[in-house]
């Protein structure tokens, strides 16, 4: 019985003692080996990052611009639902300049919307045109006070003429 139990760890306990060295041994080599990929993941990484697109604070004026002027001919046909989502894309591209424009110093004076951006939003609430109006032309005052600010005051903002797109009807379904 005791020398059958002595061949039995001889064949099995044996080779899973190797076995279990050799995993620990391995386990002990990782570390070097893992930081020498995770710094060439890094690497590649950084890289990539640096590559990457980012808009520019311009191109996000541009975009701005569009949903300023939508936003107008909306609160003019008292589209109230497409007048919300209007000045929302609006405040979603002054989120993106503060975030992806961080190193411009321009972008700390971005703040100065907050005020007129929280009037617009009211009037749409309100659903009136006079009050909508009121504070239409309060924000784009305070664009055209920021592009003073900013020595970009030959890029004048107004109230638009036109709708920029003629594929795009601004009335509510019950007007058309
Ligand atoms: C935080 C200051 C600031 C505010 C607020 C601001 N702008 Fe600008 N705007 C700038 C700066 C700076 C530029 C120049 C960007 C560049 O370097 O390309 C600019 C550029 C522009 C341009 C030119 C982009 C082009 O492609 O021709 C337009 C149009 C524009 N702004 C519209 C607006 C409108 C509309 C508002 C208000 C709803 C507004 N801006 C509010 C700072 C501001």
């Amino acid at each position: 019985m005791l020398e059958f139990h002595s061949l039995l760890n001889l064949l099995f306990m044996k080779p899973f003692f190797l076995f279990a060295l050799t995993l620990v041994l391995s386990a002990c080599h990782q570390p070097v080996d893992n930081t020498q990929l995770l710094q060439s993941r890094l690497d590649s990484l950084e890289a990539k990052l640096a590559d990457s697109y980012k808009p520019g604070f311009g191109e996000f004026m541009g975009s701005i611009q569009v949903h300023h002027n939508k936003l107008w001919f909306a609160g003019q046909n008292e589209n109230w639902k497409l007048a919300d989502f209007e000045v929302h894309e609006l405040m979603e591209a002054i989120e993106n300049i503060r975030k992806y424009q961080a190193e411009r110093k321009e972008s700390r004076m971005i703040g100065m919307m907050t005020p007129s951006l929280d009037s617009v939003n009211a009037a749409i609430r309100s659903e009136n045109v006079t009050f909508f109006n009121r504070s239409y032309k309060s924000l784009t005052s305070a664009c055209n006070e920021c592009h003073r600010a900013t020595e970009f005051e030959f890029n004048v903002v107004t109230i638009p003429e036109d709708p920029p797109f003629s594929n795009q009807d601004f009335k509510t379904r019950g007007n058309r």
